[in-house]
Formats: structure tokens, sequence, C-alpha cells
């Protein structure tokens, strides 16, 4: 896992190739996180969501899904918006729904031809997965992923926090190198 880091920061001022979004399944705006990429990217973020297609009426993607726009204003190449599962006390497949998020976002990136990604914590804010929890479902996702040799060079994990910081970096840590 060399090529997984912990940094802490906005993740609107990363310079990646993509920053993920944790974004709601209508995908055109809301808060924390996805405020604050939709701000930093200027209107034309949210007129590229528009364009994405529904895949029924008022969701264009699925919880568990990704897709992907150019970043615009942002330093970032491209935004993955990714939608993480809402918390239910972990009986309502949240877990196999987060770890998607990272898994389909990763894949996106390789398709794309990216090289660097940076993550927010998916649903550790208002959809209140706990954030120990989402920590290593995050690792033990990109782990798998990284298995057969995926040619991503820097996977980031954005801590918007000293705790968030110290659980990323204790999950990190316990998945070696
Ligand atoms: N940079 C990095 N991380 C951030 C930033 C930022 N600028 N702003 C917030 N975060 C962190 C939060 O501290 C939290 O740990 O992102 C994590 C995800 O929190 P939310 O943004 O609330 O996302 P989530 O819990 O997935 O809820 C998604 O909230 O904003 C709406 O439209 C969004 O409906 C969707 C829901």
């Amino acid at each position: 896992m060399h090529r997984v880091q912990v940094v802490r920061a906005d993740i609107t001022t990363l310079e990646v190739d993509a920053i993920v979004n944790a974004a709601n399944e209508r995908m055109l705006g809301g808060g924390g996180v996805d405020g604050a990429i939709h701000r930093a990217a200027g209107p034309r973020l949210r007129d590229a969501c528009a364009q994405v297609p529904e895949v029924r009426p008022g969701v264009r993607c699925p919880t568990g899904e990704a897709r992907i726009t150019p970043g615009f204003d942002l330093p970032a190449g491209h935004v993955i918006h990714t939608v993480g599962p809402v918390w239910h006390g972990g009986n309502a497949d949240e877990e196999r729904l987060l770890g998607r998020c990272y898994s389909r976002s990763l894949a996106l990136a390789v398709e794309y031809g990216l090289r660097s990604i940076a993550f927010p914590a998916i649903s550790c804010g208002v959809f209140g997965y706990p954030p120990d929890e989402a920590a290593n479902v995050a690792m033990r996702a990109i782990a798998s992923f990284l298995e057969p040799g995926a040619d991503l060079e820097r996977i980031v994990l954005v801590a918007f926090g000293e705790r968030a910081e110290s659980t990323l970096t204790q999950a990190l840590g316990a998945f070696g190198d």
C-alpha cells in the first residue's frame, strides 16, 4: 500500500488527476465536501452533472456507483462523483456499498488513464458512517483493488481534521506496505 497516503487538507486544493466527491444520487450539489467542490469548481460543474443521464427519476448516480466529470476551475483535472450509503446502524448493506464507492471510483480513474486520485471520508459527515469503520472499509477496498497491479501511482485519503487524520493513519498502518 506504499502508493496510498493520508493527507490533511481541503480536497479542493489538491493537484491530483481526480478528486472524489461525496455526492448524492441527484448529483446536482449539496453541502459538506459536495458544496466545497462545486464552489471551487465553478458553475460549469453543475452543468456537467446535469448532463449525466438519470438512471431513474432524480437519480444520476446510484449509491455505490461513480460518475466522472471535468474539474473545471479546480486544480484537479477531474471530479469523480460517488454516493456513499447513509449509515443505518450497519445492517443495511452499508459496508458493501461504501466499499463499492472506493472500488468503482478507482476503476473509473484507471479507465480514464488517471495516475492520482484523492478521496474524502465518504459517508462520514451528513451520512453518519462511523469514521473508524469507514476508514477500514476504505483501506480494504483500496488494497483489494491494487492487488492485480492496477497502475495508479498515488491514492490520497484526505483528512479534514485532526481526528480524521489519526483515524485514517491508524487504518492505513494496519495494512502495512
Ligand atoms: N475537503 C476534504 N474533506 C472534507 C471537506 C473538504 N473541503 N469538507 C468536508 N469534508 C469531509 C467531512 O469532514 C467528512 O469527513 O468530508 C467527509 C464527508 O462528509 P459530507 O461532505 O457530509 O459527505 P457525506 O457524509 O458522504 O454526505 C453526503 O451530504 O453534502 C451532502 O450532497 C451531499 O447529500 C450528500 C451528503
